[in-house]
């Protein structure tokens, strides 16, 4: 299955899209990692992405359209794959549609979470990150079992640069004028599928596949 989580910053993409890939044994390609990672590594392409994404804008869509096209030729994902992140405006959705249709494919479904702004802005105010292994966790929600230190890998847990108020609300922003509209191009195709975001993870991972298994079969 190609498939594509949508949704403001926030409201759970990353936290859902480890849970799903897994289940469906499909890798996740996560657009915000691929370029946190290329940052750390210190290439020219990490550095100048680092410049949009500390204050909040979108990273040029040459730059992630060149990742991403790269990253789908690899042979892990020709059985499918979910992205998160990614396409982020209409121009980046027109690209994957091409790059599919070159090997006869296409988005199958494109799931579509949603949450009440203050909801959001909590979970991004408290989340906490692995510097290495990039799991997220939550301050009240998700704490880990050593504080600052990551559960699975045991790197060092910090606050993304990107998770301060000023910048949160800039994001919102962005994300309502540049990749909203993604959601209603998605519907009028009959692929999206509209998560509400709020409650348990579990619950809310549930409902994503029980949404996925009903409309696939
Ligand atoms: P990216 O890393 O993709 O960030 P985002 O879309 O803003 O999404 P987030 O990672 O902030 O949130 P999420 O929805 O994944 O939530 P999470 O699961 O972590 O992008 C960052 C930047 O990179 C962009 O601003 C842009 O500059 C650039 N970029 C990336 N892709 C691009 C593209 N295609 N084009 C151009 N630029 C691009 O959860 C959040 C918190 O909530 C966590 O603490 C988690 O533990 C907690 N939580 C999750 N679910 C629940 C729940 N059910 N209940 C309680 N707490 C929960």
């Amino acid at each position: 299955m190609r498939l594509v989580l949508l949704g403001p910053p926030g409201v759970g993409k990353g936290t859902q899209a480890r849970m799903v890939a897994e289940a469906l044994g499909i890798p996740t390609v996560g657009t915000g990692d691929m370029l946190r990672d290329a940052f750390a590594l210190g290439t020219p392409l990490g550095k100048e992405a680092d410049g949009y994404m500390k204050r909040g804008a979108l990273v040029p869509d040459a730059v992630v359209i060149g990742i991403v096209e790269e990253r789908l030729r690899r042979p892990d994902a020709a059985g499918g794959f979910l992205l998160d992140g990614f396409p982020r405006t209409l121009e980046q959705g027109t690209v994957l549609d091409r790059i599919l249709a070159q090997s006869g494919g296409k988005v199958d479904r494109a799931v579509y979470f949603t949450a009440p702004r203050e909801t959001i802005v909590e979970r991004l105010s408290g989340r906490r990150t692995c510097g290495d292994c990039r799991a997220a966790y939550h301050v009240k929600f998700d704490p880990p079992l050593a504080e600052g230190v990551c559960g699975k890998c045991g790197g060092r847990l910090i606050q993304r640069s990107d998770d301060v108020p000023a910048t949160i609300l800039q994001r919102l922003e962005v994300y309502e004028r540049q990749t909203a509209p993604l959601a209603a191009e998605y519907r009028r195709r009959g692929i999206l599928e509209e998560v509400p975001a709020e409650g348990a993870m579990t619950g809310i991972f549930e409902d994503v596949m029980r949404r996925l298994r009903r409309t696939a079969g």
